[in-house]
């Protein structure tokens, strides 16, 4: 059988320190074949988006696996890890992330030079208009719909022809009929370019477009029903 894009095994995760450290991620295991389609739901605070941070190599595990496309990302370092995410990961945010004094098409092209394609500008131009916003290219995000940034922000994250596309509740910002229209796209180009797609969504409609559901709870996948467990409270009561 072919590599999994995506494998973990026991990943653990505790974010922030002393008081405020909470264990967010218990023990997640997840293979993800090449090509899948997985919707990942689950409470507010189970864990889903630092799941897609961990993902994404933006998040290092404590402790487990993480094996994307066949490379375990903890044995790379900072640089050859950002190298990597360059590579073969695309990532989408529900707020867009835009950088808002660069054009729709300065957004996309300028990570793309940055990573050394020397076509930059006549590729992002041709991904602006395959998500249909060849006439905005010279708009700012300031002057752009929320529809029409989180399309400027699907190009610049589909630019680098990506193998997996991670999008964090991707339709959460925008109203039904325009989430409608991202996630059609989204799915589009998803199978006309053969990704792997993991979304977070708390949308029960988009998340059964997917071929797969996933439910996190508590920092576990399909695992129990109670919040996090705050790391300080269990120092607290060990004292
Ligand atoms: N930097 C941090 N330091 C401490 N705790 C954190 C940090 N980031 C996240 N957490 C905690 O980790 C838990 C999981 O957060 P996460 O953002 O992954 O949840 P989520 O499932 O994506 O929730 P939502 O559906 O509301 O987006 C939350 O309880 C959150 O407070
Ligand atoms: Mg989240």
């Amino acid at each position: 059988m072919a590599e999994p894009a995506i494998r973990l095994r026991k990943v653990h995760l505790t974010l922030g320190s002393g008081h405020s450290a909470v264990h967010v991620l218990k023990g997640v295991d997840l293979d993800v074949a090449r090509g899948e389609s997985v919707g990942i739901v689950g409470p507010s605070g189970s864990g889903k988006s630092t799941l897609l941070m961990v993902l994404a190599g933006l998040e290092r595990a404590d402790e487990g696996l993480v094996e994307i496309a066949g490379q375990a990302l903890g044995s790379l370092s900072e640089d050859q890890l950002a190298a990597f995410r360059g590579r073969h990961i695309g990532i989408v945010f529900q707020s867009f992330h835009l950088i808002p004094n660069m054009t729709a098409l300065e957004n996309v092209a300028v990570p793309l030079e940055l990573a050394g394609h020397r076509d930059a500008f006549a590729r992002a131009e041709q991904e602006l208009a395959a998500v249909g916003l060849g006439h905005r290219v010279t708009h700012y995000p300031g002057e752009l719909s929320g529809g029409e940034q989180q399309r400027v922000a699907l190009a610049r994250a589909l630019a680098p022809e990506p193998a997996i596309l991670i999008a964090d509740e991707p339709t959460g910002n925008l109203d039904g009929e325009t989430g409608q229209q991202i996630a059609d796209l989204l799915f589009a180009e998803q199978r006309r370019r053969a990704m792997t797609l993991v979304l977070v969504t708390h949308d029960k409609s988009l998340a059964a477009r997917c071929g797969r559901e996933v439910a996190v709870r508590s920092g576990e996948i399909g695992g129990g029903v109670a919040a996090p467990s705050r790391v300080s409270d269990l120092a607290g009561a060990a004292s």
